[in-house]
């Protein structure tokens, strides 16, 4: 088990003070890494951080937008000066937009890709400045189902996401050289903040849950076993490569 122990691993996870973020915070946390925490709320980052710090690891809370491409660089290196480097980053922060393509404005689809995907880009990019000279890494990206499916009034979204897994393919091709591991998370259904009210519906609950051969829906802490492989050591040999974690739905979407 020492392949997939985190211990002396800094990791900074995007996007973690709520739902799938938050989760990985503390799964990693307890697999022994000292985590970087943001999100565009300091309260919030400072909240997960106590958390990390009573599971006895040291936590790095800073607030910025994703969004912003110069925030990456900043935080990347208080990382690297406050943690001593970094090993790890997951790109999870994320935000959902429903509505029908016919609606979808330019602002829209702008803020969507800005935060989903060029956010993904830019801060692979400032953590791989930093990896490369320290010998290598690992970024983890969360792509969705979403990105290789599409999906419903989701036409921004899932572009985001299939332009999520398309990096993770071209950043590992071209970063493999600097011993840089480039993979991606893809989540089916998982119960958050994200789709809480729609899955409160009982038809689209049922009608989703139909559709996934293990016949539920993922709860946050499903990504952190994946996540942790994927952070470590026991993946080492692994790069390019979109792991779905969706209770089977990529298999198919129709009812089962
Ligand atoms: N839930 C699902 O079913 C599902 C399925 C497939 C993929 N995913 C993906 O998984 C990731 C996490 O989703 P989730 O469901 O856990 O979402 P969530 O509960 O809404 O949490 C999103 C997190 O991202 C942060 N965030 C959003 N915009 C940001 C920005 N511009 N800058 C910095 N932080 C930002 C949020 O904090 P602040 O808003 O306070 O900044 C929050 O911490 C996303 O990439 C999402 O697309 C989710």
């Amino acid at each position: 088990m020492a392949n997939f122990d985190l211990r002396d691993h800094v990791v900074l996870v995007t996007g973690g003070t709520k739902g799938i973020g938050r989760e990985l915070v503390l799964g990693l946390a307890r697999a022994g890494a000292n985590v970087t925490i943001v999100s565009r709320n300091q309260e919030q980052c400072d909240a997960i951080a106590c958390e990390v710090r009573k599971i006895g690891r040291t936590a790095l809370p800073l607030a910025a937008d994703v969004s912003n491409v110069s925030e990456a660089k900043r935080v990347v290196d208080e990382t690297a000066r406050v943690l001593g480097k970094l090993d790890v980053i997951i790109n999870n922060a994320g935000i959902n937009s429903v509505v029908d393509a016919l609606n979808v404005n330019e602002d829209e689809w702008d803020r969507v890709l800005d935060i989903n995907l060029k956010a993904a880009f830019f801060w692979s990019q400032a953590a791989a400045m930093v990896m490369k000279t320290n010998g290598g890494g690992k970024i983890v990206n969360i792509s969705s189902v979403g990105g290789i499916i599409g999906e419903n009034k989701m036409a921004a979204y899932a572009a985001s996401k299939a332009g999520v897994i398309s990096i993770t393919k071209s950043l590992a091709r071209e970063w493999g050289r600097f011993n840089i591991c480039v993979n991606s998370l893809a989540p089916g259904y998982v119960r958050t903040e994200m789709n809480d009210e729609a899955l409160q519906e009982e038809h689209i609950y049922k009608s989703i849950v139909s559709t996934i051969p293990l016949r539920r829906i993922g709860e946050a802490k499903d990504l952190i076993g994946p996540a942790i492989f994927l952070a470590s050591h026991a993946s080492d040999f692994i790069t390019g490569h979109t792991l779905f974690v969706d209770g089977g739905r990529a298999t198919g979407v129709a009812r089962l």
